[in-house]
């Protein structure tokens, strides 16, 4: 185990020589920010992930065939994904909860009937949460979340989380749904999780060093959860026009293939 920089120094000198500097593999590259504008991995930020793009890129340049890949510690599945897309089978093991429950969103969201799930968020659009929040729902909170929300994006959010187990019939967009709750947390809480750490905004009246902390920005339940869903339902859109896009290039160069054997064939 490498205890000081100073021993660090020492170890990076002795192999300094065998040390190749691959440009190719950046800092957004190798860390969570490189899955900031990719679909599904975007959704929620898990700091601990790391980018899928790093994962195709050791794939790729592994010249390993398709088998069967094993993430014994998951995460969110950034690797189980993008092994996926290369033709790969996988298995995944995950300790937690939260990583456990963005694989399975991630799942059901790319096989999910996007016109219902489309026609859903118009309805949500139109439904005023606090409504359907009251004591019998409300969060049991621990010490820990106490005062991590506003009084009313926390019943908003709780109404929300209660009208989708009432109501959404159809259980894949129901996961979905939720799964959209839990991305915004941060965004609408008065705190940021950094490193380790959990630091609250000097707004919550819970900060308790002595520089105040400003988040920025948190915004609304309302807000947040429709610019989530938005940003879901966009990158379904998308992923299943490519799909589409693919199938239209395969059927065409399987004709030009037909063609190109008639031709031969003359
Ligand atoms: C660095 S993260 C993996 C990130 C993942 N490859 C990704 O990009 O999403 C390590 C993961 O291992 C999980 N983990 C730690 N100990 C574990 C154990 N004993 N069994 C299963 N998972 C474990 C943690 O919960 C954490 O999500």
């Amino acid at each position: 185990m490498i205890c000081s920089s100073n021993e660090r120094d020492i170890l990076f000198k002795k192999l300094a020589s065998k040390i190749v500097h691959n440009p190719y593999l950046d800092r957004t590259l190798v860390s969570f920010q490189g899955n900031k504008y990719a679909a599904f991995s975007s959704w929620f930020k898990y700091r601990e992930g790391f980018s899928e793009r790093l994962v195709t890129y050791i794939i790729e340049n592994s010249q390993l065939q398709p088998g069967i890949l094993l993430d014994p510690f998951s995460g969110v599945g950034s690797s189980l994904f993008a092994a996926a897309t290369l033709g790969w089978q996988t298995i995944g093991i995950e300790l937690l909860p939260v990583g456990c429950f963005a694989t399975q969103a991630r799942i059901i969201a790319q096989q999910i009937n996007l016109k219902l799930f489309k026609s859903i968020i118009y309805e949500l659009k139109q439904i005023n949460f606090i409504d359907y929040s009251d004591q019998s729902n409300a969060f049991n909170h621990l010490k820990i979340t106490q005062g991590a929300f506003s009084e009313i994006d926390e019943k908003k959010l709780v109404g929300y989380i209660y009208y989708c187990n009432k109501f959404i019939v159809d259980k894949e967009i129901r996961t979905l749904l939720l799964y959209a709750a839990f991305c915004i947390l941060e965004d609408i809480s008065y705190t940021r999780k950094d490193g380790q750490y959990l630091r609250w905004d000097y707004r919550s009246g819970r900060s308790k060093s002595k520089k105040q902390f400003n988040k920025g920005n948190i915004l609304t339940f309302e807000v947040a959860i429709i610019q989530k869903l938005k940003q879901i339902e966009l990158d379904l859109m998308v992923m299943r026009f490519n799909l589409i896009y693919l199938v239209i290039i395969y059927h065409y160069c399987q004709k030009i293939n037909c063609l190109i054997l008639k031709i031969h064939n003359r």
